[in-house]
């Protein structure tokens, strides 16, 4: 065979595993795997690893919004940055692998560079982004959408962070300076491609026992917040035909839902109601009132449209035949995002210079990657996740695998690096 251009690195699975297991013990112990954004946790882990990242000779710092980035110095400094990243923070009860892999996985690239002696043509940056998970209402992922410009001073001067407090005191914690938002935003032309790699978050890989995803697109999701308020009565006392129950209203709600997207003509379109605060959520009172979430989400546009109008007029049908006040407001509506071609080919042909087996397949999960596109050319590479299971403490990938993704990511990188201007 024709000797490669580009070096092999020599990506250690043992770097990588001792790495992900040291961040996983960074958990609320009470409920593991959970390190929401903006807790001492986060902060912890963030300190971590950006020792880790000095560790690997990188220049770190924090963005304005607390992103981490890692920078290591190209051979022409009038190139813009290549970017690698993902992000640390978790959901509630979530897991290891979701964002981890993306970040350590990068590390782990600067790593073998070093080792191989390899100087990138772009600077390269590795950022690890701040809050992904939607933690903080209608602004997710955070750091992603605020580096590509996406949120505005007034945003986040309305926002609150996870605990009550203000989202720019939240950052503050962190080690940001929302008062100067505007320095983290990237144009385009600043970042020439950004890639990240992450387990797939379903079962399809693994199904077909191809340990390499190449993504297509990434579905939307469209958040909704529904207040449903009836009245709170004596549970004994209040004959059936006489209750406003708000919570028999969100049941249907729910499972109104379902329905809409279980439809068969719909592809790559799901739905869940993952939120529900019942009040006074006693025993023997009726509930007066309930809060839900819903989320609906597409790789198609139209799909998209189609169950987020079906999900509007249920819940507002629902209030009116059972007679409860209705509120409801979307509060995240983002579009599918489709991966350039020229972007899914550095990947593809990484897999095959590597000898790996490959597929395409869309992301039904969204990612950091899905809001930096629209500054940059986006690249998604996926490793198999068992049984499919994610934002879960099940959730596992085999190290094995996280190796052979960091590997093709990698030379992504390489291949990304001579051949993309900015
Ligand atoms: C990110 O975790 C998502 O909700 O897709
Ligand atoms: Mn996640
Ligand atoms: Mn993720």
């Amino acid at each position: 065979m024709e000797a490669s251009k580009y070096p092999s690195l020599h990506v250690r699975t043992e770097r990588i595993q001792a790495d992900l297991m040291e961040m996983a013990r960074m958990t609320d112990p009470e409920l593991p795997y959970t390190r929401t954004a903006f807790t001492a946790g986060d902060l912890e882990a963030r300190r971590w690893l950006m020792g880790k990242m000095r560790d690997a000779g990188l220049d770190v710092r924090l963005d304005t919004v607390a992103n981490i980035i890692g920078r290591r110095e190209g051979n022409q400094s009038d190139l813009p940055v290549v970017m690698l990243g993902s992000h640390t923070d978790t959901v509630r009860a979530g897991g290891r692998f979701d964002g981890m892999v993306g970040v350590v996985g990068a590390l782990e690239v600067v790593r073998c560079l070093n080792e191989a002696g390899w100087t990138t043509e772009h600077t390269l940056e590795i950022v690890s982004f701040t809050c992904e998970e939607p933690t903080v209402a209608g602004l997710s992922p955070f750091g992603s959408r605020a580096m590509a410009g996406g949120i505005t001073a007034a945003q986040i001067d309305s926002a609150l962070g996870p605990e009550g407090n203000s989202l720019a005191e939240a950052i503050a914690f962190l080690g940001g300076d929302a008062a100067r938002l505007a320095e983290a935003y990237r144009k385009p032309g600043d970042i020439a491609g950004f890639l990240e790699l992450h387990i797939e978050q379903g079962p399809v890989l693994e199904r077909e026992g191809v340990p390499i995803g190449v993504v297509t697109a990434i579905a939307a999701p469209c958040r909704g917040r529904v207040t449903l308020v009836g009245s709170a009565d004596h549970a004994g006392a209040t004959l059936m035909h006489e209750r406003y129950d708000a919570l028999c209203g969100a049941a249907e709600v729910v499972l109104g839902v379902e329905c809409i997207c279980a439809a068969p003509d719909l592809v790559d379109t799901v739905g869940t109601v993952g939120f529900l605060a019942v009040s006074p959520n006693m025993v023997n009172v009726i509930p007066g009132r309930v809060d839900l979430q819903v989320e609906v989400r597409s790789t198609r546009q139209g799909f998209l449209d189609r169950v987020r109008d079906q999900v509007t007029r249920t819940v507002h049908g629902v209030a009116e035949r059972r007679r409860l006040e209705v509120s409801m407001e979307w509060d995240t509506i983002e579009e599918p995002v489709p991966i350039p071609e020229r972007m899914q080919r550095h990947i593809q042909q990484a897999c095959d210079e590597l000898e790996v087996r490959w597929m395409s397949l869309p992301s039904r999960a969204s990612h950091d990657a899905a809001r930096i596109a629209s500054v940059t050319p986006i690249g998604m590479v996926f490793v198999p996740s068992r049984d499919g299971k994610s934002h879960t403490p099940e959730e596992w990938t085999e190290f094995e695998d996280i190796t052979r993704g960091v590997a093709v990511l990698g030379r992504a990188l390489m291949r990304l690096d001579e051949m993309e201007e900015g």
